[in-house]
């Protein structure tokens, strides 16, 4: 059964830790309440508090949910930079999360910790929205790229869509690879040999009969795709330096690459970018990181008012 507009409510209290932890209809859900929610502004989070804790750096994440909040009538307290919370007198991540949990109604939460925002979500008996954990998921992104696509797309299925760059370290990869498994989509997975994507994202892929293509080497496998979703050489998770110099500059997107692609791919990218994607490209009609942007406030509207169980009047 497809959830509805009325199945909405039974989302509120959830935590939103993993793609995995929703149906397909569930996704399909905030997407479409997604819709709902472009351009409305009235009050319904007034008197909502949402902390917001930032344990690695963010500029979209952060600053699209303050605003989401904000724009319902709720409003934010918490840190950009844990160096100014307790955490640097070496109190626990459980500890911080049952402290905060007094001062507001739903917990964000990045973390450069794998697992991270479930031990927070077990922690508390407030809702908690993973912003990222590490290098394994980042659910809302997922959203906003999901909704990105059907906008520009006009569909969920029947696509060719291309990831280019760091498959091994990024999680927006990982969460939006591991949803798209639940649609019938051809994949292109392209990237260095060193950052291939982790085997149970393939595994995963097999067991629910994705299409799929890997390759080093993008004009090989990829020449008619739907969407080109490019990502950053994630620096910060490689534990050698050495092996970051040999592949940061892997891939570069620029107008040539496009026209050998037939002109028509959406471009994507989570941002933020640095050379994987030229300037030049920033007018290509294709060009859809900046839209994925203004989707991110779009969406995180959505998730808050169906966590915090607040539907729109
Ligand atoms: N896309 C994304 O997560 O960006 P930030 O790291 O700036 O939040």
């Amino acid at each position: 059964m497809p959830v509805n507009a009325s199945d909405a409510l039974s989302l509120a209290g959830r935590d939103l830790i993993s793609v995995r932890d929703f149906t397909r209809d569930e996704l399909i859900a905030f997407l479409d309440e997604a819709e709902a929610f472009e351009y409305y502004t009235s009050p319904i989070l007034s008197g909502m508090v949402m902390g917001s804790l930032f344990f690695e750096p963010s500029t979209r994440t952060n600053l699209s949910f303050s605003s989401a909040m904000q724009r319902l009538g709720g409003s934010v307290l918490g840190f950009a930079d844990s160096k100014v919370s307790s955490t640097s007198k070496g109190e626990s991540l459980a500890d911080t999360v049952r402290v905060v949990e007094n001062y507001c109604d739903i917990i964000l939460l990045r973390h450069p910790f794998e697992g991270a925002a479930r031990l927070a979500s077990e922690s508390t008996r407030l809702p908690v929205i993973n912003a990222g954990d590490g290098t394994n998921q980042h659910p809302t992104q997922t959203l906003l790229d999901l909704y990105t696509i059907r906008q520009k797309r006009n569909a969920l299925e029947g696509l060719k869509i291309a990831f280019i760059g760091d498959l091994k370290y990024s999680r927006t990869v990982h969460s939006l690879i591991e949803t798209l498994s639940h649609f019938d989509n051809e994949l292109f997975l392209i990237s260095p040999t060193s950052l291939r994507i982790p085997p149970d994202f393939l595994e995963e892929l097999n067991a629910n009969g994705t299409v799929y293509h890997e390759d080093e080497d993008f004009f090989s496998i990829a020449q008619d795709v739907d969407v080109l979703y490019s990502t950053r050489i994630q620096q910060e998770r490689f534990p050698d330096a050495v092996e970051y110099e040999k592949v940061k500059n892997a891939y570069r997107i620029d107008r040539e690459t496009i026209e050998k692609l037939g002109g028509k791919a959406t471009l994507m990218h989570p941002l933020p970018r640095l050379n994987e994607i030229s300037m030049d490209l920033d007018d290509y009609p294709g060009a859809a990181y900046f839209d994925q942007v203004r989707n991110g406030v779009t969406v995180r509207k959505a998730v808050l008012s169906l966590l915090l169980g607040k539907t729109r009047v």
